[in-house]
């Protein structure tokens, strides 16, 4: 049996616009799944019959990385699905680094390529943030250019992904659950059709990229004022890209005054926000009184490794 963990992720500044080749900027949370893949009978997800439809990402991770005998995928899960935290992703990475270890190790590049292709297969569009802050874990910088720190570089029709490792200072992060499932393909997909109609949205996509890249100085001086001042206008353009819910809002809303800033995080529509906070606990008494599910977390963490 082989058993690997892999952790889920929020996006501090860059999603959607990072579908069009725009950078963004992802940290690893401390909440994982784990999966363990073991020889069956017959090709199975805990202990029943593998279904393509109920099974999507373990399904297209076999198909991408498993030219074995019949297995049991044994899934563990901490991450709330479909809420932005990337939990297809984490699942996804950790069937893949459980299919492709070899000897005991596991080659990260090759499991974030190959989770990648996953990702697209099932979505029919994606960028790889969420399977390779996945994989490497700690924070990740996705951008058109190669910079400092390279770990791979992703092609994919005409866009190029460079990825790099970002160091993550301690910060204090607040992730408010709306508890809305939203599927993330639709709003790429509604996201695309926006883009291509509407000059407001081509330039809130290009504004965004700029921001990602302030993000990143601000990171790395810790200075948390500018961090979230770029994170709420990173969600007002996010509202204008259209992928924005109003229960979003409230939760924004109530986390304003204890927060540096919030946004939602991920592909929006519902799933999450995610407020920067010196003061977490009033912040998750904020999200609750608005009715969302807080969860603190950790960010920066490590990326997929194996279980024993
Ligand atoms: O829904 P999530 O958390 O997997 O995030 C999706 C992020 C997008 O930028 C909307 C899509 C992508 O593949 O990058």
């Amino acid at each position: 049996m082989t058993k690997c963990s892999a952790p889920g992720k929020m996006i501090l500044l860059g999603e959607h616009a990072v579908v069009f080749g725009k950078p963004a900027l992802a940290l690893a949370i401390d909440l994982r799944i784990t999966s363990a893949v073991k020889q069956s009978d017959q090709y199975s997800v805990n202990g029943h019959p593998m279904k393509k439809k109920h099974h999507a990402y373990i399904s297209a991770s076999l198909d991408e990385a498993w030219n074995g005998p019949p297995i049991n995928i044994e899934t563990d899960s901490e991450i709330p699905s479909g809420s932005g935290l990337g939990s297809s992703a984490a699942v996804t990475v950790s069937c893949v680094a459980a299919m492709t270890c070899v000897k005991g190790k596991v080659d990260p590049e090759n499991v974030a390529r190959k989770s990648f292709e996953v990702e697209c297969r099932v979505q029919g569009r994606a960028s790889p943030t969420d399977t390779s802050t996945s994989t490497h874990g700690y924070g990740i910088l996705v951008s058109p250019t190669k910079q400092e720190d390279l770990l791979w570089t992703i092609e994919k029709g005409k866009h190029v992904w460079n990825i790099h490792h970002c160091e993550v200072p301690s910060l204090g992060f607040v992730v408010g659950h709306t508890g809305i499932h939203a599927a993330t393909g639709p709003l790429v997909a509604k996201v695309r059709k926006l883009v291509e109609t509407d000059g407001e949205a081509r330039k809130a996509v290009e504004r965004i990229g700029e921001i990602v890249l302030d993000g990143m100085e601000a990171v790395g001086k810790r200075d948390k004022k500018r961090i979230g001042a770029l994170m709420d206008e990173d969600h007002s353009l996010l509202n204008t890209l259209g992928v924005g819910h109003p229960m979003l809002e409230k939760l924004v809303v109530a986390c304003r005054e204890h927060s540096y800033g919030a946004k939602l995080t991920g592909a929006g529509g519902g799933g999450s926000m995610i407020a920067l906070t010196d003061e977490t606990d009033k912040v998750a008494k904020a999200i609750s009184a608005a009715g969302g599910t807080p969860i603190v977390v950790e960010v920066g963490c490590e990326g997929v490794r194996i279980e024993r």
